[in-house]
């Protein structure tokens, strides 16, 4: 915010008055001081001297760049930081560097320009004349950026913590991208210049709604161009699509639940949104029967390094006289299920500004918790400071994770768990019995109107402890804005 009133206050922060002009290696070379420092990012060139003291990631750092074309560094370490809109009152002017310089990746053309082969596609999609942030509306907002090894794909989406389905054919070059959002499917469907390692990695940016999607090229060098845009298509999104998956692996977690990792048949994943669910469906004596699964993470301690993101895990609770959860606890490896895509009504911007995070999960529904946790803790909106889950259950066996919940107490200050038994034998120290006001009073402050919100409250179980935990909210003052019900 301040760095924005700066660039508001009128100050000349070009330190040069503003005229843009054209700037060469060697007069760059000279910006090269804390106190006087230029750098140029892709054909820019961009006075930071008084952006230095607002680099989130240090002086030194930036001092990396300065008096050089940093596109390369820059594009290293946060290829998706919008240092155009951040920096746009820094101009200098353009960056013309001695001919036979400037080719990929510093030229100013890189991005989006070489990604597109033919001069039709660049007229077609305005490339030298629209930025990265200022595409058509509504289609898929997309750039790239490549190194000797590596290439990467930004998707500017429109929400946080899209859902995201990339597929690569036999030949690794054949790149189709699909993201579903706001009842929409956009897709990208790229022939790439050379072939590429399965699985890329995507990863999402925090904080924003940017997705890069980084390509591991099967042989390093420069491409000269990205590849060919097939087809870019942007549909409604109004039903759920299924597909085949293969039950990959299977774990113990107690005596009743299994997680099962799938992956899909042939060189395809996708993302699940935070709080979104997928539904499984198999024909019983000629009846279709679909159930609601909710993806996690296959540990909350460590959710990255051990994520694999070719799998879909699914925690499954088996119910004796269950229809689709026995059946689901009797599948084998290599097994095949019919999955469909996610669904949910869950916006993760509603935490915006929510400090707090009070959640409330009876039995299997810890599920949606595991990703609110993850998400909580790695971010970002509000920077939250408190995550409290208070988890209820028949007896001690039935506590789901409950080692991986002690160990994340451990590790993360922010992260308390409060385990409450209905059955809880002699030796249960805990606190014991079934929701109900007193308990939600002990375990959450009551919501003055008048104060600004900053708690936000997940529930997630069988509809009965649902719609009570929901009643007993509003009696303690909390409104449909600062609570959600995960339900089917
Ligand atoms: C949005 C959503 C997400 C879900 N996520 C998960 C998940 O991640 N993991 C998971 O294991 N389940 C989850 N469930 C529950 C799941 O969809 C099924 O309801 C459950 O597996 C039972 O289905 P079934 O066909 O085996 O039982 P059914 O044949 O439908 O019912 C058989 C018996 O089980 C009892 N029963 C059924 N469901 C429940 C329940 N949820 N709680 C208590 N008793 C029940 C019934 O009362 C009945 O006696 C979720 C449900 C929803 C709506
Ligand atoms: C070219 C030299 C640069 C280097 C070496 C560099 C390095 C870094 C590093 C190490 C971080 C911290 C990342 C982290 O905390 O995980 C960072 C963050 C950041 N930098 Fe830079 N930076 C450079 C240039 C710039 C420029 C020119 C801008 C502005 C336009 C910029 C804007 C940012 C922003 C916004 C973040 C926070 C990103 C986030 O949280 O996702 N950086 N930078």
């Amino acid at each position: 915010m301040d760095w924005i009133r700066l660039g508001n206050s009128g100050a000349d922060l070009t330190g040069v008055g503003g005229r843009l002009q054209d700037v060469g290696p060697e007069q760059l070379a000279q910006h090269c001081r804390r106190d006087d420092a230029w750098l140029a990012i892709r054909g820019n060139v961009y006075n930071v001297t008084p952006y230095m003291n607002f680099h989130p990631g240090g002086v030194e750092e930036l001092e990396r760049g300065i008096g050089t074309d940093a596109t390369k560094l820059f594009s290293q370490v946060h290829a998706w930081v919008n240092y155009d809109s951040i920096l746009k009152k820094c101009l200098v002017g353009r960056y013309r560097p001695r001919s036979g310089e400037g080719s990929s990746p510093t030229s100013p053309e890189v991005g989006l320009g070489v990604f597109l082969a033919t001069k039709e596609e660049k007229e077609k999609h305005n490339v030298g004349r629209n930025t990265p942030t200022q595409p058509p509306p509504r289609k898929l907002r997309y750039d790239w950026y490549e190194q000797e090894e590596r290439g990467s794909i930004v998707l500017y989406c429109q929400t946080q913590e899209p859902s995201v389905k990339v597929t690569l054919g036999e030949d690794n070059k054949d790149l189709l991208l699909l993201v579903c959002e706001k009842g929409e499917i956009q897709s990208l469907h790229i022939l790439l210049e050379n072939d590429i390692v399965w699985p890329p990695r995507l990863i999402q940016i925090p904080n924003s709604s940017k997705v890069e999607l980084q390509l591991k090229k099967s042989k390093p060098g420069h491409w000269k161009t990205f590849g060919h845009l097939l087809q870019e298509n942007n549909v409604p999104s109004t039903c759920l699509h299924y597909s085949k998956m293969k039950v990959n692996n299977i774990f113990s977690v107690n005596y009743n639940t299994k997680i099962l990792a799938l992956s899909y048949l042939d060189q395809t994943f996708s993302t699940t949104p935070v709080g979104h669910h997928v539904r499984v469906r198999n024909v019983f004596d000629g009846e279709e029967i679909e159930r609601c699964y909710t993806p996690i993470c296959k540990s909350m301690v460590e959710p990255q390094s051990e994520e694999d993101q070719t799998l879909i895990y699914l925690m499954v609770k088996k119910y004796e006289t269950g229809l689709l959860s026995s059946w689901l606890a009797s599948r084998s490896i290599d097994d095949i299920l019919e999955v469909s895509s996610p669904e949910g009504s869950f916006q993760t911007s509603c935490l915006i500004n929510r400090k707090e995070l009070y959640l409330f999960a009876a039995g299997t529904g810890f599920t949606p918790m595991v990703g609110v946790i993850n998400f909580a803790r790695k971010i970002v909106i509000g920077k939250c400071t408190k995550i409290s889950l208070t988890f209820f259950n028949r007896t001690e066996k039935d506590i789901l994770w409950k080692d991986e919940l002690e160990r994340l107490v451990q590790k993360d200050s922010r992260f308390t768990v409060s385990h409450v038994l209905s059955e809880a034998d002699e030796t249960w120290t805990g606190l014991r019995g079934r929701v109900d006001g007193e308990l939600l009073r002990s375990q959450l402050p009551s919501r003055n109107p008048q104060d600004e919100p900053k708690a936000f409250v997940f529930v997630c179980g069988p509809t009965a402890f649902t719609q009570l935990t929901g009643g007993l909210l509003t009696v303690m003052g909390y409104t449909n804005k600062d609570y959600h019900c995960f339900q089917g």
